[in-house]
């Protein structure tokens, strides 16, 4: 039975790849995509997860709103790397799929709790919040998911701040309550995202899949790259959400290390930093890793080969 998996994400550029990757590999089972809000609004993350539905071709995954602004602080939003509309570049359709009735967080706890206990994966590519209300309404689920593979954080850098990743650095008391649960965790930070460039040849390999998903995942590109060269001065943007996918499907596509790891809430420089604690050996009960190295030619093997797989999709 292939891993199952559900993707709780603010759409966003590296967001809808995240979500084609999970759709059109045939080694996961995409059971739900939850929105929250991080790159932008709610209301534009959600409107652009079902326009990604769409073009995709995903119609047999329930697709839900969740939580409109962090815990506690104002919600910050990305629009320096994602646009105004949260995935500038393509034009949107407008979706004929319908939204789950479902508050995402409800859709997170029935559907963890329908399935069997150790077979569902959360892969949060969002701020933590919907995650973290989830385990705080039904607490069973800590214990029934497989694992939570997340991207966010990192231990080396950060990018909103010098110490902070974007993810965390939005809703970091939402990160400390994910980070200190019981479930094992994987973070799937920035230094390992930041292996995964699109590089030209990577946009030409896309480019001759021909398919109108295809040429959506190249406009999204386009005003990503943009975006980077303009905020970051960096040549080609980091495509940092599929990796989290990309572990579920195949682990061995990065390295990674026993670590515990911690979020920093109070710290005047470092609010929203991954503290990890590398002392060797880790805790016997330590139950979080950090990626460490990407194998980036099977990672953009599995992106271009699932986009590659959705065909023309739903366009
Ligand atoms: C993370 O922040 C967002 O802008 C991206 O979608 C990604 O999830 C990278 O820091
Ligand atoms: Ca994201």
């Amino acid at each position: 039975m292939p891993p199952r998996i559900i993707l709780d994400c603010d759409p966003g550029h590296d967001d809808a790849i995240a979500m084609l990757l999970a759709h059109g590999n045939p080694d996961i089972e995409l059971l739900a995509v939850t929105t929250v809000a991080g790159n932008q609004t709610l209301e534009k993350v959600t409107r652009n997860a079902l326009a990604i539905a769409h073009i995709a071709g995903i119609t047999d995954v329930p697709v839900a709103a969740g939580s409109a602004r962090p815990f506690i602080r104002t919600l910050r939003t990305a629009a320096d790397i994602h646009g105004e509309s949260g995935l500038d570049g393509p034009s949107l359709p407008d979706s004929a799929l319908e939204l789950d009735e479902r508050h995402a967080v409800d859709l997170i706890i029935d559907t963890v709790m329908k399935h069997d206990a150790g077979t569902v994966t959360l892969v949060p590519t969002g701020p933590l919040t919907n995650i973290a209300l989830a385990v705080r309404k039904e607490p069973r689920i800590a214990d029934r998911v497989r694992e939570v593979v997340l991207m966010g954080g990192g231990y080396h850098a950060g990018n909103q701040t010098a110490a902070a990743e974007f993810n965390v650095f939005v809703d970091p008391e939402a990160a400390h309550i994910v980070f200190n649960e019981t479930w094992p965790l994987t973070m799937v930070g920035l230094d390992l995202t930041h292996q995964a460039l699109a590089t030209d040849d990577v946009t030409n390999r896309i480019t001759a899949l021909g398919t109108g998903p295809a040429r959506f995942v190249n406009e999204l590109l386009g005003f990503y790259a943009g975006a980077h060269q303009h905020a970051q001065e960096a040549n080609f943007p980091p495509v940092h959400d599929p990796c989290a996918v990309a572990r579920v499907i195949a682990p061995s596509v990065m390295t990674t290390r026993r670590a515990p790891l911690d979020v920093e809430l109070s710290g005047s420089l470092t609010l929203g930093m991954t503290v990890a604690d590398f002392r060797i050996p880790p805790p016997v009960d330590c139950t979080t890793s950090v990626a460490v190295d990407l194998d980036t030619e099977r990672f953009w093997d599995l992106v271009i080969d699932a986009i590659g797989r959705i065909g023309e999709g739903g366009l």
